[in-house]
C-alpha cells in the first residue's frame, strides 16, 4: 500500500497512469493493481493499519545552502508518530544525511502520544532512472542498516528473494554508503572530464585514453564517459549535500568541491566551443538535441539543457529543441520564451540552423542520417556534448565537428 499526499499524482497512479516516463513501470503497476497486490491511499492511517514495515521514500531536495532539505522526512515522521497504532519498522529509502535516523527517532519520540515501540532502519536505493525496474529487482547489492534484532528479522524476510550480496551494517553507515557511492560516481565523471580537457590541450585521443584506462579492471569502463557533465535529481544534489556533511563535521572536502566545480563548468564550455566558430550568436538559429539529463527518461532536473538553452537565449539566438520524451517536462521547467521552438521530428528541428548542439545520447541520435542532416542545415556545425560520433567519419561527411576531448585546432 502506497500513501501519496499529492492528489493529482494519487489519482493518476491509482488508475494505473504513470506521470513520468520510465520503461516498464506502467505495465508493472497495472499488473500489480489488477492482481490486487498494489493499492494507494492519501491516509497514513490506512498504511499504519495495513503494514508493519513502512518505507519512507519522500524527496530530500537540495536546500538553499546545498544541504539536504529534510522537511518532507520530518513531516512524514510526525504524521506516523501521531497516528501510530502498534510496533512499526520505519525504513529510510530516501537519500538522507548521516545521522538522520537519530533525528527521525527524536521527532517520533516527541510526537508519540503513547509509549509504542518502533525501530528505524536505513536501506538506501541505488536504482538509475531509465533503468529503474531492472535495477530495483537486480541490484548489485542491498545495504541494510539496522540496530535491532527485530528489524533484522523483518528485513531478512522482505529481501529473501534478492540474490545479490547483502551488507548488514548500522543505520549511520548505510546512510553514508549512499552518498559515498554517488560521490564516487560523480568523481569518476569529473575525472574523465578533466582528462578530456587535457586531451583537447595536447592532441591526445580521448576515446583511446578512456579505453586505455578502462581496460584496467581496477578502474573499469563504467561511468568514465566525458561530456557535458552529470545532471539529474541525484548526483548534483547528493554531491552538494555530501560537501555539507563534511563541512558540518569539520572534515576536508576539497576533492568533492572540485568534482562539483568541474561539473558546473561543463555546460558553459559547450557555449565556448560554439562561440569559437560563431562569435556572435545574436539572430543565429541553433538546434539543441537532448533535453533530458540522460537517455530513457523525461527528467530534466539539473539537465545541462536548462543552462545551455538559457545561455543561448541570453545571447539572443533562436533555439530549436528536440527530445524524444522530455519536451513537456522541459516546457514546465523553463520559462516560456518566443525564441524557443520545439519539434517532434529531429531532422525538422535543424532546418536552416547555424549549428546543432547534442546534449543527450538518445539512441535516435546515434543513428543520425548525416546526409539528410547536412542538407537541412544552413551551416554544418555540430557541437557534441556526448561524443556520439566518430570525429573522422563525421568530418568526412563535411561537418565541422566539436566535442569534448578533441584538440583545440580541430575545434
Ligand atoms: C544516479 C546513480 O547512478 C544511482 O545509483 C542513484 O540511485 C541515483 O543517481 P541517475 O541519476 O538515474 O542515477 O543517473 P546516472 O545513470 O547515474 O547518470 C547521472 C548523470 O551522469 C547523467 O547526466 C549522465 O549523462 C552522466 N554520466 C554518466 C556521464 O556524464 N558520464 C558517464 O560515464 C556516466
Amino acid at each position: 500500500m502506497c500513501v501519496e499526499s499529492n492528489q493529482a499524482i494519487l489519482s493518476d497512479v491509482s488508475s494505473g497512469k504513470i506521470p513520468i516516463f520510465e520503461p516498464e513501470l506502467e505495465t508493472l503497476v497495472n499488473q500489480s493493481i489488477e492482481s490486487k497486490k498494489l493499492q494507494f491511499t492519501d491516509q497514513i492511517k490506512d498504511v499504519l493499519e495495513f503494514a508493519e514495515v513502512i518505507f519512507i521514500c519522500v524527496g530530500t531536495p537540495q536546500g538553499e545552502t546545498g544541504k539536504a532539505d529534510l522537511s518532507q522526512i520530518e513531516s512524514v515522521a510526525i504524521d506516523i508518530a501521531e497516528n501510530l497504532n502498534g510496533y512499526k519498522l520505519l525504513v529510510e529509502k530516501s537519500t538522507v544525511p548521516v545521522g538522520t535516523h537519530i533525528r527521525l527517532k527524536n521527532t517520533m519520540s516527541t510526537y508519540l502520544k503513547d509509549n509504542i515501540g518502533f525501530d528505524i532502519a536505513c536501506v538506501p536505493e541505488f536504482l538509475r532512472e531509465g533503468n529503474a525496474i531492472k535495477d530495483f529487482f537486480n541490484p548489485d547489492r542491498v545495504i541494510l542498516g539496522v540496530e535491532s534484532e527485530n528489524s533484522r528479522q523483518l528485513l531478512t524476510d522482505i529481501y529473501r528473494k534478492f540474490e545479490c550480496p547483502k551488507i548488514w551494517t548500522n543505520p549511520a553507515t548505510a546512510e553514508l554508503i549512499k552518498y559515498a557511492s554517488n560521490g564516487f560516481l560523480a568523481m569518476k565523471i569529473s575525472y574523465s572530464n578533466m582528462l578530456a580537457d587535457i586531451c583537447e590541450a595536447t592532441g591526445a585521443d580521448i576515446d583511446s585514453l578512456i579505453e586505455g584506462i578502462g581496460q584496467d579492471s581496477r578502474i573499469g569502463k563504467a561511468f568514465i564517459n566525458p561530456g557535458v557533465g552529470y545532471g539529474g535529481s541525484c548526483l548534483p544534489k547528493d554531491v552538494s549535500a555530501f560537501i555539507d556533511i563534511f563541512d558540518q563535521n569539520n572534515v576536508n572536502n576539497g576533492l568533492l568541491k572540485e568534482v562539483d566545480s568541474i561539473n558546473r563548468l561543463r555546460p558553459h564550455r559547450i557555449i565556448t566551443k560554439l562561440k569559437s566558430s560563431i562569435q556572435n550568436l545574436a539572430n543565429k538559429r541553433i538546434a539543441v538535441w537532448g533535453l533530458a539529463f540522460k537517455p530513457n527518461t523525461d527528467d530534466v532536473r539539473n539537465a545541462p539543457s536548462l543552462e545551455v538553452v538559457s545561455k543561448l537565449i541570453e545571447e539572443k539566438a533562436t533555439v530549436n529543441c528536440h527530445d524524444p520524451q522530455a519536451t513537456n517536462q522541459f516546457k514546465k521547467a523553463f520559462n516560456q520564451n518566443s525564441n524557443i521552438n520545439f519539434y517532434d521530428d529531429m531532422y525538422e528541428s535543424v532546418r536552416e540552423c547555424d549549428a546543432l548542439i547534442i546534449l543527450t545520447e538518445w539512441p535516435d541520435y546515434l543513428s543520425t542520417k548525416l546526409g539528410e542532416l547536412k542538407d537541412k542545415m544552413n551551416n554544418p556545425l555540430i557541437v557534441d556534448g556526448r561524443g556520439i560520433f566518430k570525429p573522422s567519419e563525421i568530418q568526412k561527411s563535411g561537418f565541422e565537428y566539436k566535442a569534448f576531448g578533441l584538440k583545440e585546432n580541430n575545434n
